[in-house]
């Protein structure tokens, strides 16, 4: 019986690369049945919620998505764009991938930063000597993907019962004088059970694949409750794994590594901001937005994406310039997590190949600013990249 996947193009590139990854997972002969489903901005608008209940349904019942991107707009720009028939009906914008996320629990984020060799975009640092050096790197960044600064618990003017609470902690004091409407809260909640997710998760990850450390990658000298918390969970989780090592590093201090010595680490560990933080800084090493793969997994359902947005600037060039190969690598970490192994592997090394020989390049990989003068240049389009993939299955 074939697979049925959920198909969630959304919006802008999302719609042009979610195909381009279903071409790639078919020549593989991964066998599937695709149900579209309805996710972003146009239905923001029209139905005054960006992730309808049918969409959600379909997640619950098959459990596997996969998702191109979403367009998100601050909330008073979104109002602005609902349908006048829905306007004044107190609808409120809330960003559809964080809500999949908060709703099927999909606590766990990987994002896997690899380089490839003879990527063009590789980070490179000048060594010891006259010359230069290529560090592969190869880091899986763990995002807790539900808690943290992202949980959504905030106010600008907040209730007078939330005012009052906060005001029971000293600290409070320098905001004495400030009006109410003239104070912005966002809150930074952790549980320990999240804590303890993420970690296990990580560290289960660096020992089924071999990776020799696990850093948490926090700020408990500043954030004493929840960096602190999150700490503390590693060091008495990291006891149950003798072999692999943990280290804890600050964000602010691991974005400076992250030009020093990227390749020593493996896996990392972070609350939802910090691990957005850091997996942007690694992705950067090794290629950017067109290589940055994730999943979103929870205990039931698992959706995969690249890490990039909607990219609204180059939706609408035609022939597309977009680099499908995050999507393609996201469509590889959903593979891996139903178990067909072996056709992730070959996407991979198909990937590998087409990069290793450098032939075919997208406008990113040729360091050109996009734009549809970028294929006069001699930037392949994002279908003929997809064509050189498959090619070398
Ligand atoms: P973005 O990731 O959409 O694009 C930023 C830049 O990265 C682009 O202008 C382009 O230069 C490059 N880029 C992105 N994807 C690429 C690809 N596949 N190949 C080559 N180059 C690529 O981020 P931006 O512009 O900040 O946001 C655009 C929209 O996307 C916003 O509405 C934002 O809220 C939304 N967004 C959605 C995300 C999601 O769906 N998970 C994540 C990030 C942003
Ligand atoms: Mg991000």
């Amino acid at each position: 019986m074939n697979r049925t996947i959920i198909s969630l193009p959304g919006d802008g590139i999302g719609k042009i690369v979610l195909p381009e990854a279903v071409r790639v997972l078919n020549a593989v002969g991964f066998e599937a049945d695709y149900i579209h489903a309805d996710i972003g901005w146009q239905f923001w608008c029209k139905e005054g919620n960006a992730l309808p209940d049918r969409t959600v349904n379909l997640l619950e019942k098959y459990k596997i998505g996969l998702f191109g991107a979403i367009t998100s707009k601050p909330k008073d720009d979104a109002v602005k764009e609902l349908d006048p028939s829905l306007k004044d009906k107190g609808f409120i914008y809330f960003s559809p991938i964080v809500g999949l996320r908060q709703y099927f629990n999909l606590d766990v984020c990987i994002r896997p930063c690899k380089s490839f060799k003879h990527n063009p975009l590789n980070f490179i640092r000048r060594n010891t000597g006259d010359g230069f050096e290529e560090p592969l790197i190869n880091a899986v960044i763990f995002r807790q993907n539900t808690e943290g600064l992202y949980s959504g618990v905030e106010w600008t003017n907040p209730p007078k019962l939330v005012r009052d609470a906060l005001e029971t902690h000293p600290k409070m004091k320098k905001f004495a004088d400030v009006r109410n409407e003239d104070l912005a809260i966002s809150t930074r909640i952790v549980s320990r059970e999240g804590c303890r997710r993420i970690i296990t998760a990580a560290f289960e990850y660096a020992k089924k694949f071999g990776y020799p450390n696990v850093t948490v990658c926090e700020k408990p000298n500043v954030l004493r409750e929840t960096s602190g918390m999150m700490v503390k969970e590693a060091k008495v989780i990291a006891k149950n794994y003798p072999d692999i090592q943990l280290w804890d590093t600050n964000i602010d201090a691991q974005m400076m590594w992250l030009t020093k010595n990227p390749e020593i680490y493996g896996v990392l560990v972070a609350e939802n901001m910090f691990g957005d933080i850091i997996s942007d800084g690694f992705a950067g090493l090794i290629g950017g937005l067109g290589f940055a793969c994730s999943a979103n997994i929870g205990e039931e359902v698992a959706i995969f994406e690249p890490t990039h947005g909607s990219a609204p600037k180059y939706a609408e060039l035609n022939p597309s310039i977009v680099n499908s190969i995050a999507m393609i690598l996201s469509a590889c970490m959903m593979l891996d997590h139903i178990g067909e192994i072996e056709k992730a592997v070959n996407i991979r090394s198909a990937i590998a190949k087409i990069i290793e020989e450098g032939k075919v390049k997208t406008y990113d990989m040729m360091k050109l600013r996009g734009g549809s003068d970028a294929i006069n240049k001699g930037a392949a389009t994002t279908q003929q990249i997809t064509d050189e993939v498959i090619s070398k299955l």
